[in-house]
């Protein structure tokens, strides 16, 4: 790998894998891709989607499954329901759906056949992303930060190029990836290694990766050949360890708040938390959260 290949390129497309099942929150999503929950008033896929955007990624490439088609069309124009809107005159309804539509071929989805793990999903983006390169982004992680997760990592990514993943403290280490720090330099650190879902008294650190990286194009070389590892899935943190000892490789600690939505109680933060925090709502959003917690 040549240093040319680790030169700072633009960062301009982000990968999200949303073919999980969800089954940690079943039965919800039994009929319902678990990234269409709602968040208080969106669609969880949606604050991901605007975190990609305000960080300047300019295509995104969903990595689909069966059952998943509700994303696609939730990311199309729905005629009907415009033509209903307009009948009706409910124009800022409108306009809320045509502010939200993307231009036409900036969104790309690619099916994973198969639930083979996190690594084989995003190595099924590579023909999309070609030699350059990307952002991936777990959708079951939601981030409130202001400038967003992945504007804080573009900017590091201005300064030291290479890949980058954020990482925060976790009192579950065995419940994630956790990264063996080795110097830290402000929220940037070093790393000796990284290991998917140690055992908890194994764990190198208290740092997890948080679901946001930006990889170099040569990552999909090593996952094309990367075995099976922890709960026998092909796991990118296996395929980044790799990477780490040939490419700039940094941990961003992040400043901001994650909610892992993937779990009952983590996706119960996560609605609160944006419905406190709804701009026009959220003052009597907390009168009604009090009001329920007395009344129990
Ligand atoms: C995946 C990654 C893990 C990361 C986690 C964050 O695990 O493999 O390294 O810490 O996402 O949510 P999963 O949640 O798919 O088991």
């Amino acid at each position: 790998m040549t240093s040319a290949s680790t030169a700072r390129r633009p960062l301009r497309k982000a990968v999200l894998p949303v073919a999980g099942f969800g089954t940690r929150v079943l039965p919800a999503t039994k009929a319902i891709p678990k990234e269409l929950l709602p968040v208080f008033d969106k669609p969880a896929i949606q604050y991901v989607v605007d975190e990609a955007l305000a960080a300047g990624i300019e295509h995104i490439i969903f990595v689909t499954g069966r059952g998943k088609g509700a994303i696609e069309d939730y990311f199309d124009r729905a005629y009907e329901l415009e033509d209903s809107l307009k009948q009706k005159n409910k124009t800022s309804l409108l306009n809320e759906l045509a502010a939200g539509l993307r231009p036409a071929g900036t969104m790309s989805f690619v099916r994973q056949q198969a639930a083979l793990g996190l690594g084989h999903a995003v190595w099924c983006a590579r023909d999309i992303i070609g030699d350059e390169p990307f952002a991936v982004m777990l959708p079951d992680m939601i981030m409130m930060a202001q400038p967003s997760c992945l504007a804080q990592m573009a900017a590091a990514y201005e300064q030291v190029g290479g890949n980058i993943i954020a990482v925060e403290p976790t009192d579950t280490p065995e419940q994630y990836g956790v990264i063996d720090p080795e110097s830290r330099d402000g929220r940037l650190l070093k790393m000796k290694g990284m290991v998917e879902k140690p055992k908890r008294e194994a764990a190198p650190s208290n740092l997890f990766i948080s679901g946001r990286y930006i990889l170099q194009p040569e990552i999909f070389g090593l996952l094309a050949d990367q075995g099976p590892g922890a709960g026998n899935e092909i796991q990118l943190t296996d395929s980044m360890a790799r990477l780490m000892k040939v490419q700039p490789f940094h941990a961003l600690e992040y400043e901001g708040t994650t909610y892992d939505c993937g779990d009952k109680l983590g996706y119960l933060r996560a609605f609160a938390a944006h419905a406190l925090a709804h701009g026009e709502l959220g003052g009597k959003a907390a009168d009604t959260l009090r009001a329920t917690l007395e009344k129990k």
